[in-house]
């Protein structure tokens, strides 16, 4: 059966309620603008998967009573760091579509999505700080830089089809992977521990947890930042909720394109250097790249390597004795490298 949310969503749903009421109420602003900019992407949707990363990532570290309430912040915390990212890079990318809405910047322009970010920004420290735990704000503060970092290296490759796989990596790493990571790791960290899981666990493996934590969720980013990448020159649009092709548009450059790059021959290396590489695209160039595309199997090749970062998240966890939790989110892992949404 294919790997889905499910199982996470269903462990995460009373946390989840929480988490989503911290988030209508922290956005809220006497600037009107705010709440109103902010609230369209939050109504939108969005899949929600960091935040139940976290909850579930501290209930498999078995969190305290007391823990509950921090954790939800932190979850709230992270989809606030999510949510500030997209606004800003939709800005970044030109994106016109976003949960199968118009985005933000299509509607209010630049400045206010830029704006509205930073604001999302700093409620999240808030919430980190309301947390008390130096640690995780340490953990998430880094994450947010890294996220920022791989912006910037994203631009430094763009328009460059022949860039080395390792700096390739390296993007997807810092702008999404960190992140999932960050999310993953804080929650085991402010889990608290209990007796019982010492019980359960012995204590080198529970001092463990946080780190195996960290290095699932980097996997799984790195999975899920593949797909992504796979799904933006073939995907169901509608399902998808954006715009196929953003990224041929905006000369990403990613591994389906890297790929048929390497394996192309000197007229086709010629279109990717016309087209992604000096920007100079009009009409079929969309559909003559996805056609290259195929001829070179970069689909499929690009989600096998995201299903070999999917597993090798699923490897960080297997030491830790079966759980709803941890199964939950070993599923989230296939997930990240199989889903269409
Ligand atoms: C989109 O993330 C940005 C990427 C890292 C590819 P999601 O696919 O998690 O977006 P939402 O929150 O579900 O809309
Ligand atoms: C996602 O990169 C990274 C961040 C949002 C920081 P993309 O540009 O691929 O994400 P989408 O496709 O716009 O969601
Ligand atoms: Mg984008
Ligand atoms: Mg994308």
């Amino acid at each position: 059966m294919a790997a889905s949310l499910d199982p996470i969503i269903a462990l995460t749903r009373d946390g989840m309620t929480a988490v989503n009421s911290i988030i209508v109420d922290r956005m809220q602003s006497e600037i009107d603008l705010i709440p109103q900019l902010a609230g369209h992407l939050v109504a939108s949707g969005g899949k929600r998967i960091r935040p139940m990363l976290t909850l579930a990532s501290a209930m498999m570290a078995g969190e305290t009573p007391e823990a509950k309430a921090n954790a939800a912040k932190l979850a709230a915390a992270v989809e606030f760091i999510h949510t500030a990212t997209l606004l800003h890079d939709d800005v970044i990318d030109e994106s016109n579509m976003r949960r199968g809405q118009q985005t933000a910047n299509a509607i209010w322009g630049n400045e206010a999505s830029v704006l509205v970010g930073d604001f999302l920004f700093a409620r999240a420290f808030e919430l980190m700080v309301e947390t008390g735990n130096i640690h995780v704000l340490g953990r998430l503060s880094n994450a947010s830089a890294r996220i920022t970092e791989g912006e910037i290296q994203q631009l430094m490759i763009a328009g460059k089809p022949d860039t080395d796989i390792d700096d390739y990596l390296s993007v997807i790493i810092g702008k999404t992977a960190e992140l999932f990571a960050a999310a993953a790791e804080a929650g085991g960290m402010i889990a608290g521990g209990d007796d019982a899981l010492n019980n359960t666990l012995n204590n080198a493996l529970n001092n463990a947890l946080p780190n195996a934590l960290k290095d699932y969720g980097m996997a799984l980013g790195i999975a899920f930042q593949i797909t992504d990448d796979a799904l933006d020159y073939d995907a169901d649009e509608t399902r998808l909720g954006k715009n196929v092709g953003d990224d041929f548009a905006e000369g990403k450059t990613t591994l389906p394109v890297m790929m048929a790059y390497h394996d192309g021959d000197a007229d086709e290396k010629a279109f990717w250097q016309r087209t992604l590489g000096d920007g100079d695209i009009g009409d079929g160039d969309l559909a003559h790249a996805q056609a290259l595309i195929t001829k070179h199997d970069t689909i499929s090749r690009s989600l096998a390597e995201a299903r070999r970062h999917a597993e090798a998240a699923e490897q960080c966890l297997a030491p830790f004795p079966a759980s709803p939790a941890r199964d939950g989110l070993m599923e989230a892992a296939r997930f990240a490298a199989s889903r269409a949404v």
